[in-house]
This record gives structure tokens, C-alpha cells and sequence, in this order.
């Protein structure tokens, strides 16, 4: 008897996502190293810093803890350590009070909060308001939902902050849920409280769930004016949840740690969602994260100076190169439009930049409709090796000039 192959098709769902953009340059990334090519990678944001030791002593503290045994299953709402550590962070940081056994959260990094969090509060067909361009990740988040997204656009004459003006009322009124990340990736905008204050104004009226990403809260350039966080205003944590990442901050992108504040409710829902996907977070990640919370937090102020400096050297070069670059108030990227003769093909643009000199960009298409004829390039080489971009982005035969 013969047996016939079959192939089991996935849900409508998952084969109705779209590429992840980073997973498309990765692959081209792949190819050209498996051609012995020289890759220069600028398009994924991965930290090129070290954690702070006394954040890699707490791990091994608490890996050879014999009184606690950190190696077996966590508890599903973390550590009361990490939320207390969380909660004076946020205390310290911006003058927000929360309770931590209610309003926090820690997460496998923010990425999977921002998941399980639609999961939690978006049915099928519901609209969620997704600014763009945006982190990728939240179109797929939305899609697994099988959630509707509009997509508002972030322009660059207003600093790529939401205009309250850009969602038709009837838009608002059927959301269930508005995503806001200042500082802002793709483009290092940045905004400030009174524009949360008017973010609360606006969810309360057309009774819209806020979502506050705030992973580069720690990657502002301005010594005066550090970025704000949504629960600052006095009853954001009634229509808000907001969602920190240590990846950046804290150069800890790889351990996976990350944390929800805010609405006990929505925190609540969202631990029961986790409660059936996950076990929390590896112990030993959870001490070292208390560290980093309850720490000097030098490696921030190291990582903004660093950024800061890349930024500046990348976006003179590029406007002596003839690039129209705006260098922007935060995080640790440059945005910027890609020149004229490619028109608004930022895919083509990228790869043609990447065949002639290796260097990879981030195309502003893959942050959603309103990134078309961008290009985004993450500042995770030192400014010896921005040079070297630079010069052969000069050398390559491209018509920007
Ligand atoms: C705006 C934004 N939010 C969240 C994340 C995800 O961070 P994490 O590593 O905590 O999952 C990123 C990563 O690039 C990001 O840019």
C-alpha cells in the first residue's frame, strides 16, 4: 500500500501574513554572506553594546543561588522582585506611582507583550489604529488576531507625531485600540506630554484602548527633556497600558525582558493570556533585570552619547553625499527619503544600495504605507565603520549625486 504524501495547509490566518521585512533582508543578508561577500548591516536594530556587568553578575548570582533554585519554573506574574524593581523604576524614572502586584508585568521582551496584548483585547474584524510607519511587528500581532488595522499617517513636517486630525471619526468610534511608540521607530521621532495629554482626551471620547510602546524612552538626545511616558497623565492607567523594553536601553536585546504597566485590568487580561501561552521568564533573566531597573543606569546614558554621535556622523555624511536627512531628537536610527531617481521604490533602492556596496538599509515600506520611498539605517557600527559606509556609498556608481 503506498502511502500519499499530504501536506496539512496552515490556518487562513497565518498564511494570510505577509513577509516580516527584517526576515526578507536577513535572507538577502544570508545570500550574500554565503557568497563571500562583505555585508555591512544596517537594517536590523540589534544593539552592537554589552550589558552592564553588574547585570551579568546577577544572572550568575542568581544561576549558583543554592536557596533558590532560579532554573525551574518561574511564577506566571514574575517575580515580585522584578515588580517591585519595575515599579520603583518607573517611580524614579517618571514620578508614576504603581502598584506593583497589580499594575506591572514583566514579558519575554516587548515584542510578545505587544502580541499577547492584542490577543487579549482584539476580536476578529475589531480596527486597531496602527501610526505609520510603524514597528513591523504590530501588523502581525494585529493579523494573527484577524483584527482590522488603519493605518494613520505619521508625516514628517509635524516630527512624525500623530495628528488627532488624521482619524476620521468614524475610525475612532469603531476602534478598540490606538498603538502610540514615541520615541519612535522607524523615524527617532519623539513627543511630548501634552500630547499624551491630549492621547488620553481623545481614547476617552471614542473610548479606544491606548497602547504606549515606549522601548527608546531611554534613547533621547535632549539632556533637558527626557521623553515622557503616557501614564504621567492623570487617568492614563483608566485607557492605557504602556509596554518597556530593556533590548535597547539596556542592551539586552538577545535575554528576552521587557514589561507592561498600567490598567490593573487590561495588566490582568493580559497575565491571563500569558498564563496559556507562556511560564514567564527564565529566573536568572529576571534578577539580572532587577539590576539593570535598580542599577546606575550608565549603560543608558552610555548608549545615548553613542547613538547621538553615529547619528550625527552618518546624517552629515549622507547630506554631503546629497541625501535629504533630517537628524532626529531620538533612538537609533536615521530616517530618511531615498533619492529621487528611485522615485518611491524603496525596496529597489535598498537592494540596488546593497549590490553595490554591500551596506544593508531597512526599506520604508516594510514599516507600512506611509514608510513608502524611505529607507531606514539602524546606528549599530562605530563611527570608524560609518565612514568606511560612507565612503563606499561615494565610491558606488549611484545616481544620487
Ligand atoms: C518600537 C519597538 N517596540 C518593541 C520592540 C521589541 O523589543 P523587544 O526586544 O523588547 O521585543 C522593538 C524592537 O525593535 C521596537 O522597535
Amino acid at each position: 500500500m503506498s502511502k500519499s504524501k499530504f501536506v496539512v495547509p496552515c490556518a487562513d490566518r497565518v498564511a494570510q501574513l505577509p513577509p516580516y521585512v527584517f526576515a526578507t533582508i536577513f535572507a538577502m543578508k544570508e545570500q550574500a554572506l554565503a557568497a563571500g561577500r562583505e555585508v555591512i548591516d544596517l537594517g536590523v536594530g540589534n544593539p552592537d553594546g554589552r550589558p552592564s556587568p553588574d547585570v551579568m553578575e546577577a544572572l550568575n548570582a542568581a544561576m549558583a543561588d543554592e536557596s533558590w533554585n532560579c532554573h525551574g519554573y518561574s511564577t506566571f506574574k514574575g517575580l515580585p522582585r522584578l515588580r517591585e524593581a519595575i515599579a520603583a523604576w518607573y517611580f524614579e524614572r517618571f514620578g508614576v506611582g504603581l502598584d506593583a502586584e497589580t499594575e506591572t508585568l514583566p514579558l519575554i521582551g516587548s515584542k510578545e507583550g505587544l502580541a499577547n496584548l492584542m490577543r487579549a483585547y482584539l476580536n476578529a474584524g475589531d480596527t486597531v489604529i496602527v501610526p505609520t510607519p510603524c514597528y513591523p511587528a504590530y501588523f502581525g500581532a494585529a493579523r494573527l488576531c484577524e483584527a482590522e488595522i488603519f493605518e494613520a499617517p505619521l508625516r514628517e513636517e509635524c516630527g512624525f507625531v500623530l495628528q488627532w486630525r488624521d482619524i476620521p471619526a468614524e475610525v475612532a468610534d469603531r476602534a478598540r485600540m490606538l498603538i502610540l511608540n514615541y520615541p519612535h521607530n522607524p523615524t527617532g521621532g519623539a513627543c511630548d506630554l501634552a500630547f499624551y495629554e491630549a492621547a488620553v482626551a481623545w481614547a476617552r471620547k471614542h473610548q479606544v484602548m491606548l497602547v504606549s510602546d515606549i522601548a527608546y524612552s531611554e534613547l533621547g538626545f535632549d539632556p533637558e527633556q527626557a521623553p515622557p511616558s503616557l501614564l504621567q497623565v492623570p487617568g492614563a492607567r483608566d485607557v492605557g497600558v504602556e509596554i518597556q523594553s530593556l533590548s535597547k536601553s539596556h542592551n539586552l536585546a538577545g535575554w528576552r525582558i521587557g514589561f507592561a504597566a498600567g490598567a490593573a485590568e487590561a495588566i490582568g487580561n493580559l497575565g491571563r493570556v500569558k498564563s496559556n501561552v507562556d511560564f514567564s521568564l527564565f529566573g536568572g533573566v529576571q534578577m539580572a533585570a532587577v539590576a539593570a531597573l535598580e542599577g546606575d543606569q550608565k549603560v543608558c546614558a552610555g548608549n545615548r552619547e553613542l547613538y547621538r554621535k553615529r547619528l550625527v556622523r552618518l546624517a552629515s555624511g549622507l547630506s554631503k553625499l546629497g541625501w535629504q536627512v533630517t537628524a532626529p531628537p531620538a533612538t537609533m536610527y536615521l530616517w530618511a527619503r531615498i533619492p529621487a531617481p528611485w522615485g518611491d521604490d524603496d525596496f529597489a533602492f535598498v537592494r540596488d544600495v546593497f549590490d553595490a556596496t554591500g551596506v544593508l538599509l531597512s526599506p520604508g515600506s516594510g514599516f507600512g504605507a506611509h514608510g513608502k520611498g524611505y529607507a531606514r539605517a539602524s546606528l549599530v557600527i562605530d563611527e570608524a565603520r560609518i565612514d568606511h559606509v560612507l565612503g563606499l556609498l561615494e565610491a558606488a556608481d549611484l545616481t544620487w549625486k
